[in-house]
């Protein structure tokens, strides 16, 4: 008898032993990994399945559209418009929310996703991935309209992400720590291969987008001036950067050794509002981040407290070790 556990087996267990998901947020889960293997094979196939390269359309925020970032946005619509257990889903590369069509059942969440995190590694072969959230409807609306979208992070039921790299792993939270999954190719299935993961509170390891330096506030300058510093300056330690450009990766570099990932604000922005999405990208990553005893906070405030003015508002991210988050955080108290 094989002694590995399967996603399924896991979210079985979350729901029957645990009592941390009810049913049909379990099957909505499954149905979203599927989506991702989906999704994998695609990425997988590169130039030979026709999926590299641009779509020549532009997206809500103003982003040129690659082939991968169309074609994984369609498989999770498609996938999880049909399962009843969703009443809409809301996108990076969706103007507004998708209504799940009458013809199937609605169920009572909502699904956000970045389809495809990372778009400029797509064709250089460099790990890209999907990231995900679920919310729940709220009980007092009718319909589903955008405003039901708007919860803070701190609502959320489920996230995680998929990472497309040298393996394909699934990272997920349901409130219970994070755990991570494996996929399988000749099974066809996630296996589980961590659990409780947890991120070290101390990293000599930052990432971040060096080449916005000039454009940064001062807190972040002055954070990353000491990290360059090393062993001779205020922080008495050498440190080492890592920037893959593609969140999902960087985060999963964190959840895996620790260090800290910045994408700040910078003084070319009127709204002081940064590159990342909160719905999609902040809240998820920050709840996973939390979930393994990090830290994230858009420099003064925890992310998952933030209350969401829009679907496709950006914030500034500070996330992963937590001793890091919080003096970053309180560098900008300072400021
Ligand atoms: P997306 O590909 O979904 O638009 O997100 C890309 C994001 C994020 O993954 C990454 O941290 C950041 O953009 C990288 O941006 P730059 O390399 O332009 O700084
Ligand atoms: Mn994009
Ligand atoms: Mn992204
Ligand atoms: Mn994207």
């Amino acid at each position: 008898m094989s002694s590995k556990i399967s996603l399924s087996r896991y979210l079985v267990e979350q729901q029957r032993d645990k009592g941390h998901i009810p049913a049909d947020l379990r099957l909505l889960l499954e149905v979203v990994a599927r989506a991702c293997k989906s999704i994998s094979h695609a990425v997988n196939k590169g130039a030979l399945g026709g999926v590299l390269g641009s779509a020549e359309s532009e997206n809500v925020q103003g982003e040129v559209q690659k082939k991968l970032d169309i074609i994984a946005n369609e498989v999770l619509l498609e996938a999880n418009e049909w399962g009843g257990h969703l009443a809409a889903m809301a996108s990076e590369e969706m103007d507004s929310i998708y209504l799940v069509p009458n013809r199937y059942p609605q169920g009572e969440y909502l699904l956000l996703f970045d389809p495809l995190d990372g778009s400029s590694n797509i064709d250089v072969n460099v790990s890209i991935g999907t990231i995900f959230s679920v919310l729940k409807k709220p009980e007092d609306s009718q319909g589903v309209t955008e405003q039901d979208f708007l919860q803070p992070g701190n609502q959320q039921v489920a996230a995680g992400y998929c990472v497309y790299g040298p393996q394909t792993t699934l990272v997920l939270t349901v409130g219970d720590g994070v755990a991570m999954f494996t996929l399988d190719r000749e099974q066809g299935s996630f296996v589980l291969t961590q659990e409780n993961v947890q991120v070290p509170a101390d990293t000599k390891e930052f990432a971040i987008n060096m080449s916005n330096m000039r454009h940064w506030d001062e807190p972040v300058r002055r954070y990353i001036d000491e990290c360059l510093q090393g062993k001779e300056g205020p922080r008495g330690k050498d440190f080492n950067m890592r920037w893959i450009a593609s969140m999902v990766a960087d985060v999963h570099r964190i959840l895996t050794r620790g260090g800290v990932f910045m994408y700040p604000w910078d003084k070319r922005e009127p709204h002081k509002a940064g590159k990342l999405r909160l719905l999609y990208e902040a809240n998820p990553m920050s709840w996973l981040i939390e979930q393994a005893g990090g830290a994230s906070t858009n420099g003064k405030q925890r992310i998952l407290d933030l209350q969401p003015g829009q679907l496709h508002e950006r914030v500034s991210v500070v996330l992963g070790s937590k001793n890091e988050v919080e003096r970053v955080t309180q560098y900008h108290a300072k400021g």
